[in-house]
């Protein structure tokens, strides 16, 4: 799985065959400049997650719900899961946390749409949990395989664990029937999720976790100098570039 929030990038990822496609709040802080996923509100992911399933043919696509339009209860959990399946006709949803959510899992359920649950380093949660550190050390591993399995046991079709030790992640993905989806939680998962923007080398500071498959950065940035570089020379347009 993969994030993707805009059209073209859909349709790359999509016919390079990228099975499932995550609109995720991660927009929040890879493609709209906030400092995290927090004041991504539905009304900006929607448009998003549109573009995507606009520029994917075969890839299953998911939208995360936003921070605050599912906390509050079933009910405003399942207005906004009509939303994005209406609005961005999204094939699933996916929200944070564990037995807290089961109620608004069991819901939109119920009411057709699929969900994907997310364990571990929630960002939502970034300031509760005090930062973006590694969960389920310890003797917390055992919340966290309590809320796994009661994710499962309301029926999520898939989950993801973020930023758990290996040895946990493996446990869970061993015990667990549904496939569990990786991202800073070892190599043991049945699947890996990555931020495109770490695995292109866009992220400025990437976490320890995502490995870059291009020096994005470097390579845009060096792009753009050379076409300013042939603008001030004349040399960009050439007549072939140009009407007569
Ligand atoms: O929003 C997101 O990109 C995510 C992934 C990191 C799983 O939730």
């Amino acid at each position: 799985m993969l994030t993707c929030y805009e059209e073209m990038m859909a349709g790359i990822f999509d016919a390079a065959g990228v099975p499932v496609l995550l609109v995720g709040d991660s927009a929040g802080n890879n493609f709209l400049g906030e400092e995290n996923t927090i004041p991504v509100t539905v009304d900006e992911l929607i448009p998003l997650a549109r573009a995507v399933v606009r520029g994917s043919s075969q890839a299953l696509v998911v939208a995360d719900l936003p921070f605050g339009s599912y906390e509050p209860g079933p009910e405003i959990a399942l207005a906004t899961g009509i939303r994005f399946m209406k609005e961005a006709k999204v094939q699933a949803v996916k929200l944070e946390g564990g037995e807290r959510v089961v109620p608004q899992i069991s819901t939109l359920i119920s009411a057709g749409i699929p969900v994907m649950g997310h364990l571990g380093l929630t960002p939502q949660s970034v300031h509760a949990l005090g930062g973006f550190k590694v969960q389920g050390r310890g003797d917390d591993g055992e919340r966290i395989k309590r809320d796994a399995r009661a994710l499962q046991a309301a029926g999520v079709f898939a989950l993801v664990l973020e930023l758990v030790p290996a040895s946990l992640a493996a446990e869970i993905a061993k015990e667990l029937t549904i496939p569990v989806i990786g991202i800073g939680a070892g190599p043991e998962c049945d699947a890996q999720v990555l931020v495109y923007t770490d695995l292109l080398g866009l992220t400025k500071n990437p976490p320890k976790f995502a490995r870059s498959y291009l020096n994005g950065r470097e390579m845009i940035s060096s792009a753009v100098t050379s076409w300013i570089a042939d603008v001030n020379s004349g040399v960009f347009p050439n007549a072939s570039e140009s009407f007569q």
